[in-house]
């Protein structure tokens, strides 16, 4: 966490690279880590008997392993996935609707813990929303929407645009006394706090490699145990069955009954690295890190005229959101990037959230282990030029 560190990913140190709530940067060991599976080991996994397949095949059974021991679960609970999007919708569209079952969401989530659960309305689930008050769930509301059909509650640990951090806890304690399936998004929390299922008392959590050091095209679903083999997978064809006659089909057991076709081998072994990465920092510290340059940067955010923070005294993860008086987010992402800060412009994949606000766009940046309290420092002052 200072220029030494830095130093250890391929992007240029004169790039101050504030998108991390977007991806994060991938560190040159686990590109390495990569490279050596296509150069050392590379084969197919569970298809083969030779050495080659057998050793690829333990090195992806070992993601599921160590994604396990991050999160607190078995890593027989753990189901890699392409990503966040493709975990929700596994869960949205593996399990079995009723007509006028009800599933209650929020308005502070990114598009891929939302649309899955409006697409619903096409098969009569009943979907609501609940709203934010000062930047966080309103749990009264949650409360009074919960009904003798709501099925299920789906949630963000962390908001991608405001960095607000949920109490999914105190919302899993409401979920199983109503014996309600709990989903929580944690794209943007596994990259920054320590995280245990078990505590949380969810039925499914989700997140993404990309943001966590890893690679894109990787990312995983908890499933608990007992709802596995509820789950319809989205796909099915090589790797999912274990018998195939000409007129029908058996699904394997457990989470190979949900990871269908060759799956992305090299990202999740690239994964396997960067928890080790995350370990090895440890997430207390990342969260320490996180939140010394929240503060700065939202005490100097504060003395700039005319900029507007949504919500600067929530409790967050390294995410904040902002508009200027009469600029168009747009073009300060443009001019920051001129400078070679990297900020993210829009609606962040939240279009519900962000018009919450009365915005159609605002500027988001988001730090990660690498920012240092003098990259935060280079993007206020250039804000200040700008203002
Ligand atoms: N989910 C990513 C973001 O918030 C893409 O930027």
């Amino acid at each position: 966490m200072n220029d030494e560190f830095r130093s250890l990913f391929p992007l240029t140190s004169d790039v101050v690279y504030l998108d991390s709530a977007a991806t994060s940067l991938t560190p040159t060991s686990v590109l390495e880590e990569m490279n050596d599976y296509y150069n050392k080991y590379c084969a197919n996994i569970d298809r083969g008997v030779h050495h080659l397949s057998k050793l690829a095949s333990h090195r992806y059974g070992d993601t599921h392993k160590k994604i396990g021991e991050l999160i607190g679960c078995s890593g027989k609970e753990v189901v890699l996935t392409k990503n966040t999007t493709e975990a929700i919708n596994q869960v949205a569209f593996g399990l079995d609707w009723s007509k006028n079952d009800h599933v209650i969401t929020t308005v502070m989530e990114h598009h891929s813990n939302f649309v899955p659960w409006l697409r619903l309305r096409e098969k009569g689930v009943k979907v609501d929303v609940i709203g934010i008050k000062n930047g966080q769930i309103d749990l009264n509301e949650l409360k009074n929407k919960i009904t003798s059909e709501t099925r299920l509650i789906a949630i963000c640990h962390a908001s991608n645009v405001l960095g607000t951090i949920n109490p999914v806890i105190e919302i899993g304690k409401i979920c199983r006394e109503n014996d309600i399936l709990y989903l929580v998004d944690g794209a943007q929390s596994t990259p920054h706090l320590p995280i245990d299922v078990q505590k949380i008392g969810c039925d499914f959590y989700s997140f993404s490699g990309h943001k966590m050091l890893g690679p894109t095209g990787i990312g995983a679903l908890y499933c608990k145990q007992k709802h596995q083999e509820k789950l319809k997978p989205l796909m099915v064809g090589g790797g999912n069955v274990s018998n195939v006659t000409k007129t029908g089909y058996t699904l394997k057991k457990g989470y190979h009954r949900l990871e269908a076709g060759t799956p992305n081998i090299a990202g999740a072994i690239g994964l396997t690295k960067a928890i080790q990465i995350l370990n090895e920092i440890g997430l207390k510290n990342i969260r320490k890190h996180e939140e010394k340059l929240n503060k700065t940067l939202i005490d100097e955010l504060r003395n700039l005229d005319g900029l507007n923070i949504l919500n600067p005294d929530i409790d967050r993860t390294g995410v904040i959101s902002f508009t200027i008086k009469g600029k168009d987010p747009h073009k300060i992402a443009l001019q920051l990037d001129q400078k070679n800060i990297i900020v993210r412009s829009g609606n962040h994949c939240s279009q519900p959230l962000v018009e919450h606000y009365n915005y159609d766009k605002v500027i988001r940046t988001s730090h990660y282990i690498y920012n240092t309290q003098k990259e935060i420092k280079t993007l206020c002052k250039e804000l200040k030029k700008l203002i």
